[in-house]
């Protein structure tokens, strides 16, 4: 079969790569958390004034960084314990599945407008101040498009569609796009702590 015809991709469709990858991508990410957070110390200014969050806002946060942290701690910890997920941590992945499935649409509806991209602010002066300061937002639009890949790809492995080596490539894609997700919805947990103590 073509996957095992090669050794490098039958490794990385094997999960064991990703396995061996995983604690240095998480390493990494809290190493440039700790890296933003001493720039921040050392050019610390007034910070820009913010709306507040309403209880929808609470809610809506909660609900998928709960998920997420859920489906990353089930995954990475059977990942790194036996080298799949099987049993109860797969069963309890498919909670947090369910719920992040439900909390993504929300979240882009709910959010989407305060998180806007923008070159120059708009003209006219807005009456109320951004939700979100830059590193949020970059970060909600990440956490969108990874969780949209990572729920899309167990979504269409139900489909008859794909032959084993699919079904394989689907499940890789799966892996490394809810790594995205999890460094990114840990970026922006980071980045709205900094901005409630006022670092940014
Ligand atoms: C933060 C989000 C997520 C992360 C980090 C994540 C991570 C993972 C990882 C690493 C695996 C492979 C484990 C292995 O190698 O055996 C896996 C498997 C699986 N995930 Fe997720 N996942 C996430 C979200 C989801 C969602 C939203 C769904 C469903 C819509 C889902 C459904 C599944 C299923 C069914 C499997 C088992 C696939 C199989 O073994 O054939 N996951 N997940």
């Amino acid at each position: 079969m073509y996957l095992q015809s090669s050794p490098i991709l039958a490794l990385a469709s094997s999960g064991e790569l990703f396995r061996q990858i995983l604690p240095f991508a998480l390493a990494g990410a809290v190493a440039l958390i700790a890296l933003h957070l001493l720039l921040a110390l050392i050019y610390r200014g007034n910070p820009a004034p913010r709306s507040k969050w309403n209880w929808w806002d609470v809610l809506i946060y909660l609900g998928t960084l709960g998920s997420v942290a859920v489906l990353g701690v089930t995954a990475f910890v059977a990942v790194m314990r036996t080298g799949e997920l099987l049993g109860w941590m797969l069963f309890f992945h498919m909670f947090g599945a369910g719920a992040l499935t439900a909390a993504l649409p929300v979240l882009a509806l709910s959010w989407a407008h305060a998180n806007r991209l923008e070159l120059r602010p708009a003209a006219g002066g807005g009456s109320r101040p951004p939700k979100f300061f830059l590193l949020s937002r970059l970060m909600f639009w990440v956490i969108l498009a990874s969780g949209f890949v990572v729920t899309m790809t167990m979504l269409v492995s139900m489909l008859p569609t794909f032959g084993t080596d699919g079904l394989l490539t689907l499940l890789n894609i799966h892996r490394y796009s809810g790594l995205v997700l999890v460094i990114a919805a840990v970026m922006h947990f980071y980045s709205v702590g900094v901005q409630r103590v006022g670092l940014q």
